[in-house]
C-alpha cells in the first residue's frame, strides 16, 4: 500500500478514536453523520505529508489533521444550511440539517468547531510538541478558521462580493495554509512558515478552481471553461514547482496531492 493510503486509513481510524459516542446522541449523531462519511480527507492528508517531509512526528500530525478535518465538515454542515448554500445533498446523500433538521445542524456545526479546539487543548494529546508549539497550532488554526480565514470568506461569498480571488483565498486556501503550516510546527520549522503559507494558499486556490469547474460556478462562471482551465493549469504547474523546491526530494506525497487534486478536471 502507498504512504497516502496508508495514512487515510490511520485518518479514518483516529477520527474514530477522537469523536465516540457520547450524549446527547442525537447531537453526537450529527456531528459524526458527515465526519465519517468517506470524505477525500486532503487537508489531514497534506497536514501528515508536510510533517512527514520535513522530519516531523506523524502521529501527532494525524491528531492535527483529524482537528481541521472536524473544522472543515462543521463548514460543510453549515454551508449546506437554507440561510447559506440550501443544499440538500451533500456526497450523494442528504445533507445534515435534511437529516437532523435546522437547529441540529447548526449546533452539530458548533460542537465540531469547539471540539476541534477541545481535542488540540487537552493535556497529553501531543506526544512531541511544547507547550508553547501547542498554543501556536490553535492560534494558527483559529486565524485560519475565522473572521480573518474561513468564515470571514464565506461572508463575503454571501455578501455578492465581486473579487473571488478574495473569496477564495479566505472561504477555502485559508485552511489549507493552515495544514501546510501545522505540518510545520508539527516538524518544529519556525523558519518555513512563510513558504508554507505561501504553498498552502496557491493549493487552496487550485483546490477551489478545481472545485468551481466542477460544480460550474465561481470562476467557472466568471472566466468560462477554457480561461479556467488554463489558470488551473497555471496554478497546477507554478504548485508542483514550488513544491518540489521547498520539500526537494521528500516532494513525493505532497505532489501526489496536488495531482489527485489536479487530475480531477483533466
Ligand atoms: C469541499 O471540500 C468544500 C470546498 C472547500 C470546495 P472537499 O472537496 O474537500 O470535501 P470532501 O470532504 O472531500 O467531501
Ligand atoms: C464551500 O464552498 C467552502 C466552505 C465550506 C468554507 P462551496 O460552497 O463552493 O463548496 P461546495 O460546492 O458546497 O462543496
Ligand atoms: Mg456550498
Amino acid at each position: 500500500m502507498d504512504r497516502l493510503s496508508l495514512w487515510k486509513d490511520r485518518i479514518e481510524d483516529r477520527l474514530r478514536e477522537l469523536l465516540v459516542p457520547q450524549q446527547p446522541q442525537e447531537l453526537f449523531e450529527a456531528m459524526a453523520y458527515y465526519l465519517f462519511q468517506p470524505g477525500k480527507r486532503v487537508r489531514p492528508l497534506l497536514t501528515v505529508a508536510v510533517a512527514s517531509s520535513l522530519g516531523g512526528d506523524e502521529e501527532d500530525a494525524i491528531t492535527v489533521g483529524c482537528a481541521i478535518e472536524m473544522i472543515h465538515n462543521y463548514s460543510l454542515i453549515h454551508d449546506d444550511l437554507p440561510a447559506m448554500d440550501n443544499d440538500d445533498f451533500r456526497r450523494g446523500l442528504p445533507s445534515c440539517h435534511r437529516k437532523f433538521g435546522e437547529a441540529m445542524a447548526v449546533l452539530a456545526g458548533d460542537a465540531l468547531l469547539t471540539y476541534a479546539f477541545e481535542l488540540m487543548s487537552k493535556e497529553g494529546v501531543f506526544r512531541t510538541l511544547s507547550p508553547e508549539e501547542v498554543v501556536k497550532l490553535i492560534n494558527t488554526i483559529a486565524v485560519k478558521s475565522g473572521i480573518g480565514g474561513m468564515v470571514g470568506g464565506q461572508a463575503l461569498d454571501i455578501g455578492g462580493e465581486e473579487n473571488l480571488e478574495e473569496v477564495n483565498l479566505k472561504k477555502t486556501a485559508a485552511l489549507f495554509e493552515a495544514c501546510f503550516i501545522s505540518g510545520g510546527i508539527v516538524s518544529h520549522r519556525g523558519d518555513l512558515f512563510k513558504e508554507l503559507e505561501e504553498v498552502g494558499r496557491e493549493f487552496g486556490l487550485l483546490f477551489q478552481l478545481v472545485d468551481d469547474i466542477l460544480d460550474r460556478d465561481g470562476f467557472y462562471d466568471l472566466l468560462g471553461e477554457e480561461r479556467s482551465m488554463l489558470k488551473a493549469e497555471e496554478l497546477y504547474r507554478s504548485l508542483t514547482h514550488r513544491a518540489g523546491v521547498l520539500f526537494e526530494e521528500r516532494s513525493q506525497e505532497i505532489k501526489n496531492l496536488i495531482d489527485m487534486v489536479y487530475n480531477r478536471v483533466t
